[in-house]
């Protein structure tokens, strides 16, 4: 399934989706690596950097992060071979006062590493359904980052591995015109 778009595009962003059919292939460290150190090209305010990832690489810590998935996202994303959490600095360290731009700076970054996930073959699905009060009890966070997103990343897999309801959403997500998004006076 490929996105028509008007303009010749980047490759990746006109290609990228969410899928939520995962092989059980897992992901090797260095891919895994790879997608942490795109998301640390993002642009952020200050430089801050405020993205943090917690790695379900320990099979302990790829079951709390299944765990923490609300039922209709677990129905999915069990499956998955690899869990991400995403969290961010609430403050800046410039001033110690709060960061507007902290959730905005992440989210550049989980777009860098699906970009380059994408690129790799590789799903990368984000999940804003999850109990994130189960993730900062179960890990060590500290007191000023809060935890924002799941990302599930795996290989592509057999769509007959998911439910009814979700074989029939996996294609890419539709968007309105990109002209519909530019505000008038
Ligand atoms: C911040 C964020 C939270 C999301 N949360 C969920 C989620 O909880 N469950 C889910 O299945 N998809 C989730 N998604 C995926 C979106 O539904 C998906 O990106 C959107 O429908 C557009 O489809 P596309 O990515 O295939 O273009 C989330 C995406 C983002 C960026």
């Amino acid at each position: 399934m490929q996105r028509i778009t008007q303009y010749p595009l980047l490759k990746e962003i006109q290609d990228r989706w969410s899928a939520r059919a995962f092989s059980t292939k897992s992901v090797h460290q260095d891919d895994l690596y790879a997608l942490i150190e795109a998301a640390s090209l993002a642009p952020s305010s200050l430089n801050e950097q405020p993205w943090r990832f917690i790695l379900g690489e320990k099979p302990n810590d790829l079951s709390i992060l299944k765990q923490s998935l609300f039922p209709s996202n677990h129905d999915w994303a069990q499956h998955a071979p690899m869990l991400i959490a995403l969290c961010t600095k609430k403050t800046t360290t410039f001033n110690g006062k709060d960061n507007f731009y902290s959730r905005f700076d992440a989210g550049a970054a989980w777009a860098f590493l699906s970009l380059e996930a994408h690129r790799r073959n590789l799903i990368a699905h984000a999940i804003g359904g999850f109990d994130k009060q189960m993730i900062h009890e179960s890990f060590t966070i500290e007191d000023d980052f809060e935890v924002i997103l799941i990302i599930a990343v795996g290989y592509p897999g057999d769509i007959h591995t998911l439910s009814e309801k979700y074989q029939e959403r996996e294609k890419p997500g539709l968007r309105r015109p990109f002209m519909e998004s530019i505000l008038k006076k």
